[in-house]
This record gives C-alpha cells, structure tokens and sequence, in this order.
C-alpha cells in the first residue's frame, strides 16, 4: 500500500533523530508533504537534506515561535493536515532525586509544549476542514517506576490531555482527531546513550529486552507505522484514544 497519506501536509516535532525521524521517513514514504521542526538545528537540517523534507528551528517550549512555525506552514503550503508533537525529553530521577526546576523543566518540554502546539495548530487545521493530531506519550505514562517521577507523570499527563482536547474538537466538530501514543522502550539513539551511560550496558540491555514480555525492545518502525496509520483517514473514527505498542509492558 503506498499513498497513504498522500498530499497531506504534515507538522512533526522533534524530528531530527530517533521515533521522529523514523515517522517522518514513514510518512514521505506514504506520500505526506512533511516538515519537520527541532530544537537542534544542525542536526535537523542534515535530516531533512537526508529525508528530503522541510525543516524549521523550533524550540517546542516557545509559544511565540509556535506561532510563527504554523504561520510559516500556512504561507509555505496553504494547510495543515496532520500535527506529530513528537519533542520531549526524559528526566530520570526519584522525587527525593529530581530538583523542582528539573521537574518543572520536564513538564514544560513534555506537556506544556503539546498544550501549546495544539492550541497554536487547531485553528489551521480547522480551516481546511480537519486533521489529525498525534501527541507522543509512553507506556512510561501507564506503568510508574519510582525512578520517574518526572516523566512517568509527564507522560500521564500528555494521554488526559489529548482526551480532554479530543473530546473538544468533537463538541466543535471541527474534523480534527487527537491520539496519543504509548510506545514501549525503542531502540533509538537516545535509548543506546542511556544504555550505554549505566555501569554495566549488557545488563542494562537485557533488562530493558525482558520488561517487555515480547522479549526485546522495540524498533522505530514499530512506531512509525502507528504514526502513520493516526495520520492517514484509515484511522477516521479514533479521537481522544492512547495507542499502546509496547511488547505488552503496560500490562506484566
Ligand atoms: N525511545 C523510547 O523508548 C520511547 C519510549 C516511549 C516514548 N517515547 C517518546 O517518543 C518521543 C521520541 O523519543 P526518542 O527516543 O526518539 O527521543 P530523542 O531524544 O531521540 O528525540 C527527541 C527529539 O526532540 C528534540 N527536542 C528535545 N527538546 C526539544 C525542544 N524543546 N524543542 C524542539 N525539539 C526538541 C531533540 O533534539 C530530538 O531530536 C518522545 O516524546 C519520547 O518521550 C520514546
């Protein structure tokens, strides 16, 4: 099946490395117009000549510069059809751990960004009619470790929040859709680098395989496929619903 979502103009954050890169390589594939945003810019840049997508500097945190990112996709393509807030960070740390500004400092990348790119990227969407949204929580946001205050509440807080706005958009019947989706532990870079920083990585590498009752952790296209099937209309009547893929994490 190619075509997907072909001729859909498409948003998604943090798109210069791991899951986003992935979903945004899925999406050309399918025939998207994507444009990918990142608060890294030279390595964003060297992904979207890699790609062959669009790229602006955007830090997520940045209600202003979200404002103009949606104005210059309207200038540049006239609509926008999808949004992948996809940018976060993990913050490791118990609650004796975790200093408030690192606490705050999560929920600001992982929450308030996705607060502020819906609100910023609705009324677009709207305009043309309709959309779809994919904000990126975890299976972090289900299962709670005592070492992840941080995140594990942040990404709690990402899934309600998307119910919440899902459940507007319906009462507006403005033809926008909002999933969020609870990936398992994936093998991108970012997840290598935390391996590869802990005392021992082997058993660090074989622990993070057996949480996951599948047997191994998860690879990008895992994601990226779901990612592509909340963008496509395939998905037309799911609004407000978290997307778990997690090798069967959230229920060992
Ligand atoms: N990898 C996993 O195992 C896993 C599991 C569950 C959920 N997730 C979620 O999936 C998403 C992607 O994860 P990943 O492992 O690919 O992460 P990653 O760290 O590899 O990539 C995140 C990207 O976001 C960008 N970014 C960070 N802060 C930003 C900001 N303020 N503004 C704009 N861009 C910013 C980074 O530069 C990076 O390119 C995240 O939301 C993450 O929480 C990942």
């Amino acid at each position: 099946m190619a075509g997907r979502v072909s001729g859909k103009v498409v948003l998604l954050t943090g798109g210069a490395m791991g899951l986003g890169k992935a979903s945004a390589r899925a999406l050309l594939a399918e025939g998207a117009n994507v444009v990918i945003t990142d608060i890294d810019e030279t390595a964003g840049r060297t992904t979207a000549t890699e790609l062959g997508c669009g790229f602006l500097h955007q830090d997520v945190t940045d209600w202003a510069r979200w404002q103009e990112v949606i104005a210059e996709v309207e200038t540049a393509h006239g609509r926008l059809d999808v949004l992948v807030n996809n940018a976060a960070i993990t913050v490791f740390g118990s609650v004796m751990d975790i200093s408030p500004e690192d606490f705050r400092r999560c929920y600001t990348v992982d929450v308030d960004s996705i607060f502020m790119g819906c609100k910023a990227a609705i009324p677009l969407m709207a305009k043309g009619g309709g959309g779809s949204i994919v904000n990126f929580s975890s299976a972090a946001g289900n299962k709670p470790s005592p070492d992840l205050a941080a995140y594990n509440s942040a990404k709690a807080a990402v899934a309600m929040l998307t119910k919440s706005i899902a459940l507007w958009c319906a009462r507006e019947q403005n033809g926008i859709r909002v999933n969020s989706v609870q990936p398992g532990t994936i093998l991108t870079p970012n997840v290598e680098s935390v391996i590869a920083g802990t005392p021992d990585p082997d058993a660090t590498r074989a622990a993070f395989s057996v949480a996951q009752p599948i047997g191994r952790m998860g690879e990008v296209d895992d994601i990226a496929h779901l990612v592509v099937y909340l963008a496509s209309d395939e998905s037309k009547f799911a609004t407000g619903a978290p997307f778990i893929v997690d090798g069967g994490l959230s229920i060992a």
